[in-house]
């Protein structure tokens, strides 16, 4: 196949969609772009991952490729993922080819911010619209610990620069463990307030073996943390969606919205709208099974046509299962690890 990207049209009526064989449409995909990462968060890694040798990953070309080849088909929301995308050398290519597709509503990235001091300006110029930043503690000491090497004070520059870059909204992730970070949910969501972001608290998902705890034991559910916030705050219902999983909560004092990632205690699947490119070029039609499709043998396959990819993304809909199966009571079944596919 050409590496010569399809120029999408914009979306009608008669754009192919893609609907799953249980009625869901998917208009979000997450691309990894890397599985490797600058840290080593407890929750995501084991301490000695190995990385996928770099002839593995698809080319920064076949990346935008693909993507492209999704917008096309009527996606409108694209999320760039690692490990930490921004690690990826000449990374900031896929978000300059890809930007301005004409049919592409929300351009966005999950990042560690580590590197947004560098990257903010540039992400916004490319037309990225929304930023969603891990931060799991305000506690250097802390957060050296939940990452393995990670500094704190990187990351709050990092998110200095995104709010000074401009983007539409920032929202923090924090991934909440019991007896690491959980009391710390009120402090930050008062940093989420004075800093004028939303953000997440997710709860941990059992994606490949972790030595560092045991996931049963230090599961803290969405509605404990609701109830700690409650304590402090008025907090109301919306029904406002950014077109991923959070259910989101409002103040009536702050912009600042709350959200909850709550994949064992408020099941999201039936809603489902995403599936996900790894930095392999493998698409994955659910984070939490292994139906998947390799799309790298598509696009590297010099016989085969522009429109064989688009063919395979639509007959992948037909394995796009139900839902997840996790239950952290028991050892994973996904032997994959997070930074694969970029949650
Ligand atoms: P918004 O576009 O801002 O709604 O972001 P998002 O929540 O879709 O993406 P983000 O990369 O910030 O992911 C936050 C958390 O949601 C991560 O822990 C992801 O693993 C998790 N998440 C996103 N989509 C899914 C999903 O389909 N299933 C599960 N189980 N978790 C998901
Ligand atoms: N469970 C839940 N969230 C996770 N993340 C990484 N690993 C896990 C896990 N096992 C989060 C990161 C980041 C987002 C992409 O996924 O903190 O915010
Ligand atoms: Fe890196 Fe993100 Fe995984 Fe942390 S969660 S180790 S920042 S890929």
């Amino acid at each position: 196949m050409s590496s010569v990207i399809e120029k999408p049209q914009p979306a009608t009526a008669q754009t192919p969609v893609l609907i799953d064989r249980f009625g869901r449409q998917v208009n979000y995909l997450r691309i990894s772009v890397t599985d490797r990462c600058d840290l080593r968060c407890v929750y995501c890694m084991s301490e000695d991952m190995q990385f996928v040798p770099r002839s593995r990953l698809l080319t920064l070309e076949e990346i935008v490729q693909v993507g492209a080849a999704f917008v096309n088909l009527g996606v409108s929301k694209l999320r760039i993922t690692g490990g930490e995308p921004l690690v990826r050398k000449n990374v900031m290519y896929v978000f300059d080819h890809l930007g301005g597709l004409p049919g592409l509503k929300d351009f966005t990235l999950t990042t560690n911010g580590t590197q947004l001091s560098r990257y903010a300006r540039d992400l916004r110029a490319a037309g990225v619209n929304r930023i969603n930043i891990s931060l799991d503690s305000l506690q250097p000491e802390r957060f050296k610990q939940i990452t393995r090497t990670g500094e704190l004070a990187k990351v709050l520059d990092g998110i200095e620069a995104a709010r000074d870059a401009g983007f539409d909204r920032i929202k923090l992730n924090s991934v909440v463990l019991k007896y690491k970070n959980h009391d710390e949910v009120l402090d930050l969501v008062a940093f989420a307030r004075q800093k004028g972001l939303d953000i997440s608290f997710i709860e941990e998902m059992p994606l490949g073996i972790v030595n560092d705890h045991d996931r049963a034991y230090t599961y803290y559910s969405s509605d404990q943390i609701l109830e700690d916030l409650r304590r402090h705050y008025t907090l109301t219902a919306t029904t406002e969606s950014t077109g991923g999983p959070s259910r989101y909560y409002r103040m009536s004092d702050s912009p600042t919205r709350i959200g909850f990632i709550s994949p064992h205690s408020h099941n999201f699947c039936s809603s489902c709208n995403r599936v996900r490119l790894t930095a392999e070029g493998r698409l994955l039609l659910c984070l939490g099974q292994e139906h998947s499709v390799d799309l790298r043998r598509i696009v590297r396959d010099t016989t085969s046509s522009r429109e064989a990819l688009s063919q395979a993304i639509i007959a992948a809909m037909a394995i796009k299962p139900k839902g997840h199966d996790f239950n952290l009571a028991e050892q994973p079944v996904i032997f994959r690890h997070m930074n694969h596919t970029g949650g």
